[in-house]
């Protein structure tokens, strides 16, 4: 497969989830963490899609267009390994979904940051809430839920917090 398909078929398989998440949360309150706001293009599609949510986006660097960057209360700048850990008092509520979107195509990279990220995701996620996240995680208690059909197998991994 060329690396445009590739593309092509990641920011499809993204689309996809993201909705398929957005319908799962209804009952679920909270905000939306995106880590990775990168160019903003799931963030920019989860606030169309849920416009009633908080939406915080972590990044270390800003590379989004001006025009769709969050406000600063809900632009949390730094290394996400710092900032998702401290980030309680700013983001209040824990959250309904998390999209994590710092995976890398280096097996070794998404290893290194599973090991770091995964603890820091349980304290972040309200009962029932949803995590969308590029590589797995070993999150204890969590459902690991079927993706869509249209997403390939083990691009994306879906879970739910438990409802405590
Ligand atoms: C794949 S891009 C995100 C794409 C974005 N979701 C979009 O749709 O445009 C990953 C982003 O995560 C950020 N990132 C990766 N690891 C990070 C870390 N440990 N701390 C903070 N930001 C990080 C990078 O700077 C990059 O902007």
């Amino acid at each position: 497969m060329s690396r445009l398909d590739s593309f092509i078929r990641r920011l499809k398989a993204q689309k996809v989830l993201i909705e398929h998440a957005a319908s799962l949360i209804g009952d679920v309150p909270g905000p939306i963490l995106e880590l990775g706001l990168g160019v903003a293009r799931t963030y920019d599609h989860l606030r169309a899609l849920l416009p009633d949510r908080e939406i915080f986006a972590f990044d270390n660097v800003i590379v989004a267009p001006i025009d769709l960057l969050p406000d600063a209360h809900h632009l949390i700048m730094g290394e996400i390994r710092e900032t998702l850990a401290f980030c309680g008092p700013r983001v209040g509520a824990r959250a309904a979904l998390m999209h994590n979107d710092i995976g890398s195509g280096d097996e070794i990279h998404n290893a290194a940051t599973r090991a770091w990220l995964a603890p820091l995701v349980p304290p972040r996620m309200a009962p029932g809430g949803i995590v969308i996240t590029s590589f797995t995680m070993e999150l204890a208690g969590y459902e690991k839920l079927t993706v869509p059909p249209e997403v390939p197998a083990n691009r994306y991994h879906l879970y739910r917090a438990p409802r405590g």
